[in-house]
């Protein structure tokens, strides 16, 4: 189902409680240890199947803490996660590790090549893990993302935009349910960062559900079809674009000074 048809259901289907819902944040706060005050403060807020979500807000306001809580790296301090219906608090150790390895894509900032494998061997890490030979899939996928000549290569010897391409391999090789990226495009050139967001629409029209958090509301509202904005850890607006290139003042609340401080 594309985008466009998707959003056609998700409207008819109406909101939360759907049949496709994918994850959902029922009243979670989470206060970290020595911290004065929660960096989540009781949030609810659910996410469809094939939605490309942006989540956007200033430095601090929660947004990597709500997505290492959805992807299972971190426990809330009380409230539930729950991904395809699956109550992460239920979970084990092991279990959710086994969660985060079958159904989780991570991209990072600053993409964590591991530097003394080749780019074909990153990509081919969370395969391993799994037990599959997934060579093939991997020079694929390296392929649809524009670097098969990198293969070989050492991340060292590779650009960002290059080095991000293949963290992005890496995270898709074992066909997550959910690709989570937590300010992709932060540590590239504006071109670049076009390049591996454009990847990031074509994934989502291929069916990707994508959680997204940026700082570049341009980016967001260009390719991502919901844009959540947080605060203090708390959700302050979350906005439904019913076609791309809105202007970003129209749905982003918190202004673009704010976000990038
Ligand atoms: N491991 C940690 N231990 C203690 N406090 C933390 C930890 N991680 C985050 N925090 C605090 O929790 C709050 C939210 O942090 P978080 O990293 O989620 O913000 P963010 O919105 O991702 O910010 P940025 O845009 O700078 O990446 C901040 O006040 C931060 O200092
Ligand atoms: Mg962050």
């Amino acid at each position: 189902m594309d985008g466009r048809t998707f959003f056609r259901a998700f409207r008819s289907g109406g909101g939360s409680g759907g049949m496709s819902e994918l994850v959902r944040l029922d009243n979670v706060s989470k206060v970290y240890q020595g911290g004065i005050t929660g960096a989540l403060n009781n949030m609810s807020v659910s996410v469809e199947k094939g939605e490309f979500t942006a989540i956007m807000g200033p430095s601090g306001s929660g947004k990597s803490t709500m997505l290492n809580l959805v992807a299972g790296l971190d426990r809330p301090s009380s409230g539930t996660v729950a991904v395809g219906g699956t109550n992460l608090g239920n979970l084990g150790e092991s279990a959710l590790a086994r969660f985060r390895r079958d159904h989780i894509g991570f991209v990072f900032q600053f993409f964590y090549l591991l530097p003394n494998l080749t780019a074909l061997e990153n990509v081919l890490i969370p395969a391993q893990l799994k037990g599959n030979d997934a060579n093939v899939r991997g020079r694929e996928l390296m392929e649809q993302l524009g670097i098969p000549d990198v293969a070989d290569r050492y991340p060292a010897r590779l650009s960002g935009g290059q080095q991000q391409r293949v963290a992005l391999a890496r995270a898709l090789i074992n066909n997550p349910t959910l690709l989570l990226a937590d300010e992709p495009t932060g540590a590239l050139d504006t071109k670049t960062g076009d390049q591996v967001m454009e990847l990031l629409g074509q994934l989502h029209r291929d069916g990707q559900t994508i959680l997204l958090v940026t700082h570049d509301a341009k980016l967001a509202t260009r390719h991502a079809a919901r844009v959540i904005s947080v605060m203090d850890g708390k959700i302050v607006d979350d906005a439904r674009l019913e076609s791309p290139e809105r202007a970003p003042s129209e749905v982003i609340r918190v202004r673009g000074e704010e976000a990038s401080r």
